[in-house]
């Protein structure tokens, strides 16, 4: 499995996920679905801080690189909020619209703009492994419970371009 395809299969498992909760009117099912796209965002998440986005950090990469940053740490602040919110309350669906619309259009430009740029600065082996890195660090970080619950931690500024 390369990096890219990787992380690409997981936008479009993030993006179902996403519209999953919005299908139903069940308030359970709706909060468990909202935990499952909470988790599935902060690995996803963590495994581009910590391993994709510094592994493609270059010269002509770092403008489009310090902008996701702060597109998640946008993401950040509004999954913290809703952790924070019962999901009975009005402004529950309405937040969640909101990061459902910016997690894609944060999609969208990662495809765009960023992937693109890494095919050309990486090679296929190096792909590979930086797939197989990220696997670990998301099992890892589900592996030792919610990972959602690291989000309120991190959104007083944007994680650091490494
Ligand atoms: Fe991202
Ligand atoms: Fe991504």
């Amino acid at each position: 499995m390369n990096a890219i395809d990787l992380l690409v299969t997981q936008h479009r498992s993030i993006e179902t996920a996403l519209q999953q909760v919005l299908d139903t009117d069940d308030e359970a099912a709706r909060a468990r679905g909202f935990a499952a796209v909470a988790d599935l965002l902060t690995v996803h998440i963590a495994s581009e801080e910590e391993i994709f986005y510094p592994a493609v950090r270059a010269g002509r990469t770092e403008g489009i690189l310090l902008e996701s940053l702060e597109e998640h740490l946008s993401l950040k602040r509004l999954l913290a909020d809703l952790i924070a919110l019962d999901p009975r309350e009005q402004t529950f669906v309405p937040k969640y619209k909101v990061l459902k619309e910016q997690s894609e259009h944060h999609h969208e430009e990662e495809e765009e703009h960023l992937f693109p740029q890494a095919s050309e600065l990486l090679g296929s082996a190096e792909l590979d492994r930086l797939a197989t890195q990220m696997l670990g660090l998301q099992q890892r970080l589900r592996s030792e419970g919610a990972p959602r619950e690291a989000m309120p931690e991190q959104t007083d500024k944007a994680a650091p371009l490494k």
